[in-house]
């Protein structure tokens, strides 16, 4: 395994729809190994291909509870249900925080790192994790959703 490098704010990849995987090969475990690593790494709860250079359709998600981390390989939202408004930041935006509306629940199908096509339903920061990532899949990143005068820069404590 490897920490991969960052791609940041102002980077046009974090632009470009990412393509659908067709063959979980060697190649995507190794990414989705690596991908685990570097969301680890920086303490984030989420990241999506793209934001370590890859445009493909994975995104890895930990909520540091026990569920472990959890791989979404060609997510798809199915639905969506209600609404949270919620703090929200990512990892290709160091120290930015603001206030964006997210639904509260989503339905999403994926396919999981084995192969299997599966459906499961998701609320809250699961939720939040879910449609911030599948963002990234299609070109879109949080900053441009987010309630107007809400963003904070925060720098880490030390
Ligand atoms: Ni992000």
């Amino acid at each position: 395994m490897a920490i991969r490098n960052l791609r940041y704010e102002g980077d046009e990849i974090l632009k470009k729809v990412s393509r659908e995987v067709e063959q979980i090969d060697e190649k995507i475990q190794i990414l989705i190994d690596d991908m685990i690593e570097t969301m680890h790494k920086y303490n984030g709860v989420g990241l999506a291909a793209v934001q370590v250079g890859v445009l493909k359709r994975v995104v890895v998600i930990d909520l540091y509870d026990d569920k472990g981390p959890i791989v979404l390989i060609n997510p798809k939202i199915l639905k969506t249900k209600g609404e949270q408004e919620v703090e929200e930041g990512c990892l290709s935006f160091p120290n930015q925080f603001a206030k964006i509306v997210r639904p509260l629940e989503v339905e999403v199908e994926y396919t999981d790192r084995n192969g299997k096509r599966k459906k499961t339903k998701a609320k809250e920061l699961l939720a939040q994790a879910i449609c911030h990532e599948v963002d990234h899949l299609n070109g879109e990143v949080f900053v441009d959703k987010i309630i107007p005068g809400t963003m904070e820069y925060i720098e880490p404590e030390k």
